[in-house]
């Protein structure tokens, strides 16, 4: 991993283009809204800022029959809309929008990978038809016919000449199985080390910044323990229902959504032990031993450690939303989870006996991410006459989204005479320290995969042991309709289900603060 604000690659400027090789980006799925939503916005701001390869194009593969400049067009309009800059800078994109091209193609011809292939060859380097970025914009049960077309046209190769990647989107499966399967797929024509798979929480600053925080600081790294850590919270609340995707979320519910993948990758960063170097298989290694380490849970551990919740209608933000049974394309008796609480344990030398309390769930009040690190509570003799049993312990919040910062919770004396200790806090805020500039995830994860720098992708074993976790829950969870206490009402905090777990060992969460 290239660290953040370094004087290499990553740091912008035109020295930057030079380290990059020239490349072509395939993206597969192009008429798709991620396309348009996400990885376009993201090219053109990498390009804005000089942070491409000084030669790339980019070909969008798709069925719709169009030209290059009917593409353009699109992708700009789109462009206006989904920007995080915004007016779009009209000579950057018209700059930028020479070097993108269209091939209309279905997925499972081969006289389109023909194609493909001579307009690689028509833009006249080797570099722009050997050196090839596959973006997997497109379902995954196309992966592996994908894969196939594109070894057999000779575009895709395991040893050179120039590098081939292929860059995957979850849903990476829906089980164990299946992620084998899909694994199996991608790799039948293509080493490990070509694959990409993306968990856009990776591409997120404050994620990142997770690990030069832990490590590069020795105040906290030496408290990271079970010596003085008594739990951590990791919250991932988002005020949106499930909208127009009800279909998918039938298939999929908030442990495979978000806890399979997000909230697990959240836990190694937090969790894992230092690397040996900032190497991506020395990072990989790490995350997955951390993942290895936690307690397997049985159907019994299960009913006592892992909460689910579904919300009914409600108001969130004075506006009220449908229960998620009445939901499009839901279920009316659907008992998928729109809201899961787990509590895990770590069965290693740092963290035994620490509980790792994870909640994430829709319709709730806020949308916001956050790691609090609660630290033991100091022997309560001093204050216990002003205060009771009511002093709070330190703690310290990651918050990783929005208003991106870190606080620290401590007490203070309440000025006065008479000693009054009051709960205050130390906030660092990423904006007013660096100003409003956050890139968006997928800026960052496309320009480590054209770098060739897997730090920030999921590793085989890291998908396979995260499945492995969440298929155990599952199985625990298999054939039991939800019951009272796991309904929710849309705009608030979750069931109260998720309010007994913790309960159990003493605890309650902390909901994140609104920061203005
Ligand atoms: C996606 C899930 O992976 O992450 C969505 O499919 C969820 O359901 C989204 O809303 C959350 O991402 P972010 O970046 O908005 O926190």
């Amino acid at each position: 991993m290239r660290i953040l604000n370094s004087p290499a690659k990553t740091a912008g400027g035109n020295g930057d283009r030079k380290n990059l090789d020239a490349c072509s980006i395939v993206i597969f799925g192009a008429s798709g809204d991620l396309t348009a939503r996400k990885l376009i916005p993201a090219l053109y701001h990498l390009f804005k800022e000089k942070q491409m390869p000084a030669m790339f194009r980019v070909i969008g593969f798709a069925r719709r029959e169009k030209t290059d400049a009917q593409w353009r067009t699109e992708l700009r309009t789109a462009l206006d809309q989904f920007s995080r800059t915004k007016p779009v800078d009209d000579k950057v994109w018209a700059a930028f929008a020479e070097n993108i091209f269209y091939c209309v193609g279905d997925l499972t011809d081969d006289a389109a990978y023909a194609k493909l292939g001579k307009q690689l060859a028509a833009f006249g380097n080797p570099a722009l038809s050997e050196n090839l970025l596959f973006y997997f914009a497109i379902s995954p049960s196309q992966f592996g016919g994908v894969v196939e077309q594109v070894h057999k046209s000779g575009l895709l190769k395991k040893d050179g000449p120039g590098w081939q990647r292929l860059v995957v989107e979850k849903p990476f499966g829906h089980d164990l199985p299946s992620a084998q399967k899909l694994n199996h797929e991608l790799t039948r024509f293509a080493h490990e080390s070509q694959v990409f798979r993306i968990d856009h929480y990776l591409g997120k600053e404050t994620v990142q910044n997770i690990l030069m925080f832990r490590f590069s600081n020795s105040i906290f790294e030496r408290l990271w323990n079970r010596e003085s850590v008594d739990h951590i919270q990791i919250t991932v609340s988002e005020k949106i229902g499930v909208g127009d995707r009800g279909g998918y979320y039938e298939e999929a519910g908030a442990l495979r959504d978000m806890v399979q993948n997000h909230m697990l990758q959240v836990l190694s960063l937090i969790a894992m032990e230092p690397p040996v170097s900032l190497e991506a298989e020395a990072v990989r290694n790490e995350k997955v031993k951390l993942l290895q380490s936690i307690r397997a849970l049985t159907p019994e551990d299960v009913a006592k450690q892992i909460v689910r919740g579904q919300y009914f209608a409600g108001a969130v933000g004075g506006q009220m939303r449908p229960g998620y049974r009445q939901e499009v394309k839901v279920k009316p008796d659907s008992n998928v989870e729109t809201f899961a609480a787990l509590k895990l344990f770590i069965d290693n030398w740092r963290w035994s006996g620490v509980p790792f309390y994870l909640r994430t769930g829709k319709n709730l009040p806020l949308s916001a991410s956050e790691v609090r690190i609660q630290f033991r509570p100091t022997p309560n003799v001093l204050f216990a006459a002003q205060c009771g049993n009511k002093l709070d312990a330190n703690a310290l919040t990651l918050r990783l989204q929005p208003n991106e910062g870190i606080s620290l919770h401590f007490n203070g004396k309440v000025p006065g005479t008479t000693i009054g200790v009051r709960p205050v806090r130390m906030h660092f805020s990423y904006d007013a320290e660096f100003g409003a500039y956050t890139p968006e995830a997928y800026e960052r994860l496309l320009l480590e995969a054209i770098a060739g720098d897997a730090t920030l992708f999921i590793r085989r074993d890291e998908v396979e042991t995260a499945w492995k976790i969440a298929d155990s829950i599952r199985t625990g969870w298999e054939g039991k309709a939800l019951t009272n206490r796991e309904f929710y009402g849309a705009g608030t905090w979750g069931p109260i289900a998720a309010d007994d777990l913790l309960a159990q060992l003493g605890h309650v969460w902390h909901e994140p603060q609104v920061i203005k």
